[in-house]
């Protein structure tokens, strides 16, 4: 059923966190009536969708039945009961991105194999299914280790230095992977469409905090050449086109010294790579998802100017209730929005918004940029 021509259409979210709520923004413009699965009722989706449904998304039986009368299904999380998805698609539900996409992803050591499989370049990896398994396996060191399941922001991922660092891993299949000295982490979102139209928004930058390895930054366009834009672009294009995705896919890539790319993992979502194209780019990443899943024809990715993101996360002691200080000197800058995703509560590093800034000289929104990183404070009303 095409989305208009009919007023009866429901759009299925699961998932209630900021990567929903920068969606919701979008789905309000087309007047789409939205219903979100989330198990918290003041999660940052429950006072903007049309319907706020409390329930688990890893759940069987919860996404199960808030997915039966939906006309399309999509996540802002991929960590989603998948059982119920397959069961739902098989009984006519449109499930973008699909089950059999999500199946791969999820299990980063299934994604390694799925890489492998297509010739996608990426780090050297081996799969183990325990601990005492990988006690026993003689590893390399320094290298990477990576959770099969359930990892995130970088929680299911260490860089081992010797055979002691094994023993404070928890005893799950994991991936360890050959440790990548890259000088720059890139990240390409592509999207394609039901029919198969198929775009990439530009190469980004993604600059890493040193003390708690989050991205700080976002820069779009990323500082590389020519030729190494092709490269990034091209292998992301190979790597959608191996998953035939429908929505968006994050291609997050290394560049190594002698400048090869490696595709490092894949999201099947708006990313936060991609936040900086809200105020920057012809269509967002939020609107091309829609576009893509509703199988309308895809926006141009091209940036109206170039921008730098920068993340608000909480900081080092803070614990309670969010404060967001100094917000209003940043306002003063030139080129700056603020994003704030409604999380009432803040720990230290817990992603509580972004800020972007637009300037018509790459290097100039990197400033200002830096100029709210040093002038802004995410705190608590407690501290631990
Ligand atoms: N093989 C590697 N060599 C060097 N660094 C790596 C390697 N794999 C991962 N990293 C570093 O760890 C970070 C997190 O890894 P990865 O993206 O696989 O995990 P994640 O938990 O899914 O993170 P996120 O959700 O933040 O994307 C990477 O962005 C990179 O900085
Ligand atoms: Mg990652």
């Amino acid at each position: 059923m095409s989305y208009f021509s009919t007023t009866k259409f429901k759009l299925g979210i699961l998932g209630g966190g900021q990567l929903g709520k920068m969606l919701l923004a979008e789905t309000q413009k087309l007047d789409i009536n939205t219903f979100v699965l989330e198990n918290s009722a003041d999660a940052p989706c429950a006072a903007i969708t049309n319907n706020f449904v409390i329930g688990d998304w890893k759940n069987f039986e919860d996404v199960y039945h808030f997915g039966r009368d939906k006309n399309v299904i999509t996540v802002e999380i991929e960590h989603v009961n998948l059982k119920a998805l397959e069961v739902l698609e098989k009984e006519g539900v449109k499930i973008h991105p699909q089950p059999s996409v999500l199946k791969i992803i999820q299990n980063k050591g299934v994604q390694k194999d799925f890489f492998k499989k297509n010739e996608i370049n990426t780090a050297t990896y081996k799969r183990y299914t325990s601990k005492t398994e990988l006690i026993h396996a003689n590893l390399e060191f320094p290298c990477i280790w990576k959770a099969e399941t359930m990892g995130y922001d970088g929680n299911g991922v260490r860089k081992l230095n010797c055979t002691q660092d094994i023993k404070n891993l928890s005893d799950v299949p994991c991936i360890i992977e050959e440790l990548i000295p890259f000088t720059k982490e890139l990240a390409v979102i592509v999207a394609r469409n039901v029919d198969g139209e198929i775009k990439t928004f530009p190469t980004v930058e993604m600059e890493f905090n040193q003390y708690n390895n989050q991205v700080e930054f976002v820069l779009c366009p990323a500082t590389i050449s020519e030729e190494i834009d092709k490269k990034a672009q091209e292998i992301a294009l190979k790597t959608a086109k191996s998953f035939k995705q429908i929505g968006l896919l994050a291609v997050e890539l290394f560049l190594t010294k002698d400048h090869r790319i490696l595709v490092n993992e894949v999201a099947p979502r708006p990313h936060n790579s991609g936040h900086y194209s809200i105020e920057a780019s012809y269509t967002n990443q939020f609107e091309q998802h829609l576009r893509a899943i509703l199988n309308l024809p895809l926006g141009c990715t091209k940036n109206k100017l170039p921008a730098v993101m920068y993340n608000l996360s909480g900081s080092k002691n803070a614990y309670g209730n969010v404060r967001y200080k100094n917000m209003e000197q940043i306002l003063k800058f030139k080129g700056v929005t603020p994003h704030i995703y409604g999380k009432k509560t803040v720990k230290p590093n817990r992603k509580m918004g972004h800020v972007t800034v637009v300037n018509s000289a790459l290097s100039e929104a990197k400033k200002i940029a830096i100029q709210v990183k040093n002038t802004i404070e995410v705190t608590g009303d407690k501290k631990q």
